[in-house]
């Protein structure tokens, strides 16, 4: 099973942007953790972070044919972006989006997703924990549909 793994914006700077709310963990270290578990999982990653929307929607079409699902932590776009939202639900395949803060419990503006209706599930606030459980789920189903 392919995953395509991707990081919107500001969070290249992880590590030293609001430790207190996002971790001190380098974005580097936390895709040695998604590549560590897709291995354990038996699942093929592909990961990529930009800062720009439209690149991002790129290579949601670029990864089209390859994928076989997509993990998404599209950061302060997943509260924007019907942009975004459109691309998943171009490319139809299965989707979870993720956070490493709890969006749910800060401010109100953050509560809302605008790609909530198109992943099939949101995981928040486990910080690099988001990321793998979204692997394990998806590995989970993938098995449960061969
Ligand atoms: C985030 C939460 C967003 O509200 C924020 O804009 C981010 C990171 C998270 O991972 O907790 O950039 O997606």
């Amino acid at each position: 099973m392919n995953v395509l793994v991707l990081h919107g914006p500001n969070l290249n700077l992880l590590g030293e942007r609001q430790p207190e709310i996002y971790g001190r963990l380098t974005l580097a270290e936390l895709d040695e953790r998604i590549r560590e578990k897709a291995r354990s999982l038996g699942l093929e990653v592909r990961i990529f972070q930009s800062n720009h929307e439209g690149a991002l929607i790129d290579r949601i079409h670029e990864e089209r044919r390859w994928m076989d699902a997509l993990v998404i932590n599209a950061g302060a776009y997943t509260h924007t972006s019907w942009a975004i939202r459109d691309a998943i639900a171009a490319v139809a395949v299965r989707a979870i989006e993720v956070h490493l803060s709890d969006i749910h419990a800060r401010e109100a503006w953050r509560r809302e997703s605008r790609i909530a209706d198109v992943c099939e599930a949101q995981i928040v606030g486990k910080g690099a924990g988001s990321y793998l459980e979204a692997l394990e789920r998806l590995a989970a189903g993938f098995g449960n549909s061969l």
